[in-house]
């Protein structure tokens, strides 16, 4: 039977917490390039529409500079225990970089109301998939009363909950730019959550 919590007699929390580190990786990896892709179209919007509409850009790309900078410690973090666990990352690490920078530049190219839509749909997935993942890290310590890896895993459960407001954090300043009033909301938003989610359940297994 599924279910999203760790139990005695699932397979060794070692490949789980693998698992963990791999998914958020990747996600993080793709945040970066989202954000990316966002920034980029922005600029090129200013570009186009100079001095009349420089005070928005300029307000829209300092917004998305401050979550992509908060983005960058995510990456390093999970990077870092990667390398500490000798852990693989996701073979589809390459497709993450395309799909993320694709998705970023086209709904930041569409206008401030669409890329908000596009962090709106990804922030409120990556903010549940965050909160499962810190009941199973909790579950695995509670299981476990001798743990070699506690510490570790005591770091990850207290950055994954840091990481997860940080992800509410920036849902939260998406919501403040109306992007439920762009014209397709609750579609793009549809497919926006179902590409997080594919994406997540893809970088689990490969
Ligand atoms: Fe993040
Ligand atoms: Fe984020």
């Amino acid at each position: 039977m599924r279910h999203n919590f760790y139990l005695p007699g699932d397979k060794p929390h070692e490949n789980v917490i693998d698992e963990i580190i791999r998914v958020d990786h990747s996600g993080e990896y793709g945040a970066k390039k989202i954000y990316q892709g966002q920034i980029l179209a922005t600029k090129h919007l200013k570009k186009l529409y100079r001095k009349h509409d420089d005070i928005k850009y300029n307000k829209l790309l300092q917004t998305l500079q401050q979550m992509y900078d908060s983005e960058l410690p995510h990456y390093e973090f999970f990077t870092n225990l990667m390398n500490l666990r000798k852990s693989r990352p996701s073979f589809m690490l390459p497709l993450w970089s395309t799909v993320g920078f694709t998705i970023g530049y086209i709904s930041g190219i569409a206008g401030e109301n669409v890329a908000m839509a596009c962090t709106e749909g990804v922030e409120e997935i990556i903010g549940n998939h965050y909160n499962e993942q810190l009941k199973t890290v909790k579950d695995i310590i509670s299981n476990n009363e001798q743990l070699n890896d506690k510490p570790l895993l005591d770091s990850l459960h207290n950055k994954i909950e840091q990481f997860m407001h940080d992800e509410l954090e920036h849902l939260h300043t998406s919501t403040h730019y109306n992007a439920e009033k762009m014209c397709g909301y609750f579609y793009f938003n549809m497919l926006v959550k179902s590409i997080t989610r594919i994406a997540i359940s893809i970088a689990k297994s490969i």
